[in-house]
């Protein structure tokens, strides 16, 4: 047996059906805050990344699939959404095509991570970016949508936690004190702090490894250094959020992992979910649109990990539908007489399985049992002569027989056990 790649995972049936209900929520609510959607290959160009994403982030340096294909064109299995977002934005000048560029898609990333609970190399993603819009509101808003998607599908104990990374003018005082503030400790850090410091000290903020936690949580926060403009920005980020009455905390900490940010960073976290509690994160990217080649637009986004939120969802949110009717059919001579009946049924709307393998009475019955079908449709020689067939409710056990004419009707109007 060929067994699936690490890190993959097959979404099968009992499970696939609270990955529609959260896709099907996702959508709903992105749409109700004026968002489309669009859909961008899973394959781009490597450099879409390393310049997007950024050659300082793990994601970057060591989490990427990427290959030479046949042409000799280096291309990378989309690892985030946002660089393929904004170069869509920039290709096809959806600026002038859209009245206000809100754009969502929903589907597949890679990342070759070490897989965990939550963590996974495919994995997916609700992602949604708003292009052109500097001001705060809009982060605001951004976030409470972010709450009420996970309001929404029931999910409860999340907070959301907030922060400004600030924008190219303030950022390298900030770094340059983190640098200061650091000093000979530097040395004392992990492998992966001490690259940090020299490609993006922010980045050590990110740092899991326990003997490191005293020196780092005795760092100045980057709030501190932020320029005036960005201070107003983060306060009035903060207003908006009140007045939505929509709880937040400021974590120093939040500098997330990607190169582009500038200004609002947030994640929603979930403590039930474990050492990969962040069920969405984003922030504002005002300077990418422009970096990847397109006009000085401002731009700020968040995604979500399905993984994560079917993870959260509670457990009875989602049922697996039912079949309406499942026909048996007792007898070859009136076994073609079943298809047709069942194509009735289905032509009505009702959702019906059938037995192909000529299975006894009893195993057929135990079929629809099992399938959990409301009614089992019985076609039989002596009612079939009559224009009749036996309807039986599952629920009640009770067994009746009715004419054909009057079986949709029966079946659209009766609830289970009346
Ligand atoms: P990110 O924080 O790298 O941001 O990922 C966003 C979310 O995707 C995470 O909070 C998590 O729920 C989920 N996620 C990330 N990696 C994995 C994984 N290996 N397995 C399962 N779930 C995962 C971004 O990707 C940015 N593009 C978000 C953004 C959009 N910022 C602005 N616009």
């Amino acid at each position: 047996m060929i067994s699936g790649v690490r890190g993959t995972r097959d979404i099968v049936p009992g499970q696939v059906e609270r990955w529609q209900y959260v896709e099907m929520t996702a959508r709903r609510v992105c749409e109700l805050y004026g968002y489309t959607e669009i859909r961008t290959p899973i394959i781009e160009r490597e450099e879409l990344f390393t310049k997007g994403t950024g050659q300082t982030t793990d994601i970057v340096q060591k989490e990427m699939y990427s290959f030479t294909d046949r042409g000799d064109e280096r291309v990378t299995l989309r690892p985030e959404a946002t660089p393929g977002v904004v170069r869509a934005f920039v290709e096809h000048a959806l600026e002038q095509a859209l009245a206000q560029p809100k754009l969502y898609s929903l589907g597949p990333m890679f990342r070759y991570e070490r897989p965990q609970k939550g963590r996974y190399r495919q994995f997916h993603q609700l992602n949604v970016e708003v292009f052109g819009v500097a001001d705060p509101s809009i982060d605001a808003e951004l976030m409470e949508m972010a709450a009420s998607l996970i309001h929404a599908l029931g999910i409860t104990g999340s907070e959301l936690v907030i922060n400004s990374v600030g924008c190219p003018k303030c950022r390298p005082k900030f770094s340059a004190a983190l640098m200061k503030a650091l000093g000979d400790d530097v040395e004392r850090l992990c492998g992966d702090c001490q690259r940090r410091a020299k490609t993006n000290p922010l980045r050590i903020f990110d740092c899991k490894i326990t003997a490191d936690q005293t020196i780092i949580d005795a760092l100045p926060h980057s709030v501190d250094y932020l320029c005036v403009d960005c201070g107003k920005h983060f306060e009035e980020v903060q207003g908006h959020l009140n007045r939505y009455g929509q709880a937040f905390a400021i974590s120093h900490r939040l500098v997330r992992g990607l190169d582009y940010y500038t200004r609002t960073t947030f994640e929603l976290v979930q403590a039930s979910l474990g050492a990969q509690n962040a069920l969405l994160g984003g922030g504002r990217y005002d300077g990418l649109v422009k970096q990847l080649g397109g006009p000085d637009r401002a731009g700020i986004g968040f995604a979500a990990g399905l993984e994560r939120l079917v993870l959260a969802l509670p457990e009875n949110r989602v049922m697996a539908p039912v079949p309406d009717a499942f026909v048996a059919s007792f007898g070859e001579d009136v076994r073609e007489e079943a298809f047709i009946v069942a194509k009735t049924l289905r032509d009505a709307g009702l959702r019906t399985l059938i037995d192909y393998d000529r299975r006894s009475a009893k195993s057929q019955m135990k079929r629809a049992d099992r399938a959990g079908a409301r009614y089992v449709v019985i076609v039989g020689g002596d009612e079939l002569a009559r224009g009749e067939v036996t309807l039986k409710d599952m629920t009640t056990g009770e067994q009746r027989a009715v004419a054909r004419e009057s079986l949709l009707e029966l079946l659209k109007t009766t609830e289970p056990g009346q």
